[in-house]
């Protein structure tokens, strides 16, 4: 509809222009918002305003100029000046009803495919394998997730790539303890979180183990088979735990989508002498460089990447390099996307600009960083573990589920044993999850289960909850969503709310994806069951006085279930039919 209202008012300036009333040349960004008060129409722009001054004219006068201007449209019922010189528009409710009508008989709910379909790397998760995945991934993994199933509903090809930390010197530590007791080892793995505590500390107290694991690096790093082995075999367990945790999230990754950082091993001297060769390397106290003059320190000097230890080894940079390239150059991504932590935004803003000075990736390649912010105890400090421990993320879940049973059990007492734990893990995981994408991406946040666990306000258990009511209206019925016929009239103030917001699916939708911001969503989702609410209170369904009245209210409640039931599935919530 905000589409419909620009070109719109593109083709009133254009007349105008034409006309003389407007100087040519002018090509302003046409700016239509959602009214908040609806008898003040439905969309409003400040065009006039933004164009007075080189019109000549008071904004009020402009904009009568562009009313009569506007080509008539069928889905816009009037327009009128309000304020200073706003342009107010009434959707057409007919127009509405109609275009709800389609999205009903569609699958899709009439949200249109992009215009121009991408390839698109979504890098997500990427834990690093040396330990357990610990709240510190989850942001990254659910974020990165609900943006992918986006990216795809809208038709773009979505390339997932699990950069996991699969190699590095904390590994000859590991493979030491390993190779040490291969018999207890085994069981011992079963916890990796101690089994990394129990090599470290090997490694702090003994000399000699300290630089067994440093040999074992050397010889891994050279291909020995034992060594190899022994890798694999410790990378397997370690890739285990992360499928549990993956699944246990709902979350859409497999062994198929796993390219550590390992898979580039071969590539880097590449690397570094493809730099070489293109000039860019300068050695700095032995290390191999690259200067850019745009990233300086506090000094005022340019900061390096550096790509080359003076001892020989490769760096995070040089691999991250490596990952473009073949990003860009064989995976030919139109889009990369990064789903990391803020912290590492330096790290990608200069390795971005190496690899386009390279020439690592094709010019059409966006590289874009999606940053996020960290999530954060009660005490407003990164998330920690009673005595300052990482919190292992499996335990977290576990903790959801739990308290989530307490919670579903004490409202329904009554409820089968498995179908508790089944609302117990949809509510427990979903709150989880929701808490985190409903927050804005870049913001630090903290995290509290009692409001994750909420029944009121922007929670999971809130919009589960709201489906079910949804839900509830056809169980009475002893109907589907899609068993309803009739004609869709719009007419309560509620019904044509509601029906706006539904509306609007599609053009939210668009704008994750463009942004990488699954709180749009969330924040859609959450208006829109609460216009649903509203709707329910004063508007009868099943109770209407006419058939053809119940039917349409029906229709518009059929729809609302289904706009909510694809956008949880989009943000990787399970829905429930009950609760
Ligand atoms: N393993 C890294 C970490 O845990 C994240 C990797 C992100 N992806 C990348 N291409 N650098 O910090």
């Amino acid at each position: 509809m905000k589409d419909t209202i620009r070109q719109l008012i593109q083709q009133a300036l254009t007349r105008l222009t034409d006309d003389g009333v407007l100087p040519a040349g002018l090509t302003p960004a046409i700016q239509v918002e959602n009214s908040k008060d609806k008898s003040h129409g439905d969309f409003a722009s400040n065009i006039a305003m933004m164009l007075a001054k080189p019109a000549g004219l008071k904004p009020r006068e402009l904009a009568e100029k562009l009313i009569a201007a506007l080509p008539p449209s069928a889905s816009i019922s009037k327009v009128e000046i309000a304020g200073p010189g706003f342009l107010n528009f009434f959707q057409n409710s007919d127009a509405l009803a109609q275009r709800l009508q389609r999205a009903l008989a569609d699958e899709r709910l009439g949200v249109r495919k992009h215009g121009d379909l991408q390839r698109v790397v979504v890098d997500l998760s990427s834990p690093n394998l040396a330990k357990e995945m610990h709240v510190g991934h989850l942001r990254s993994t659910i974020i990165g997730d609900a943006v992918a199933r986006v990216l795809e509903f809208l038709g773009d090809t979505v390339i997932r790539q699990n950069h996991v930390g699969d190699w590095g010197t904390q590994f000859g530590m590991l493979l030491a303890h390993l190779e040490e007791n291969p018999a207890s080892a085994e069981s011992e793995l079963a916890d990796l979180e101690q089994f990394y505590r129990a090599a470290k500390k090997r490694f702090d107290d003994s000399e000699a183990f300290a630089d067994r694991a440093r040999e074992l690096v050397v010889k891994l790093q050279a291909g020995d088979a034992e060594c190899l082995r022994l890798w694999q075999r410790f990378n397997e367990v370690s890739l285990s735990h992360c499928q549990e945790v993956y699944e246990r999230l709902g979350v859409r990754l497999s062994a198929d989508d796993i390219r550590g950082e390992s898979a580039y091993n071969d590539e880097l001297p590449g690397v570094v002498q493809a730099l070489r060769d293109k000039g860019l390397l300068t050695e700095s106290d032995g290390a191999q460089c690259v200067f850019l003059d745009e990233f300086k320190n506090a000094e005022g000097n340019p900061l390096p990447v550096i790509v080359q230890k003076a001892g020989g080894g490769y760096l995070y940079a040089t691999t991250d390099l490596a990952a473009m390239r073949y990003r860009s150059k064989v995976l030919e991504a139109d889009r990369v996307l990064y789903f990391v932590d803020q912290r590492q935004a330096l790290h990608f803003q200069m390795a971005f600009a190496v690899a386009r000075r390279a020439g690592f990736v094709h010019e059409g390649t966006d590289l874009e960083h999606m940053g996020f912010g960290t999530m954060n105890g009660a005490d407003g400090r990164p998330f920690k573990t009673r005595d300052g421990g990482t919190v292992k993320l499996i335990d977290l879940l576990d903790e959801a589920e739990q308290r989530a049973y307490a919670l579903v059990k004490g409202k329904n007492p009554e409820l089968p044993e498995d179908e508790l734990r089944s609302i117990a893990r949809a509510v427990g995981i979903g709150a989880v999850k929701y808490a985190d994408l409903s927050k804005h991406r870049t913001s630090d946040y903290s995290f509290n289960f009692e409001l994750m666990l909420s029944f009121e306000g922007n929670t999971a258990p809130y919009l589960l909850y709201a489906y079910t009511r949804v839900a509830s209206v056809f169980r009475k019925l002893g109907k589907g969503f899609a068993e309803i016929d009739g004609n869709l009239a719009l007419e309560a103030e509620q019904e044509q709310a509601l029906a706006a917001r539904l509306a609007q699916f599609g053009e939210v939708l668009g704008n994750v994806a463009e942004k990488g911001l699954p709180h749009l969503l969330c924040a859609y989702l959450y208006d829109l069951a609460g216009l649903f609410s509203s709707f329910y209170e004063n508007c009868p369904i099943l109770a209407a006085d006419t058939p053809a009245r119940q039917q349409s209210r029906l229709l518009l409640a059929a729809l609302t279930g289904r706009t909510l039931r694809q956008g949880l599935e989009l943000l990787g919530l399970e829905t429930l039919e009950r609760m």
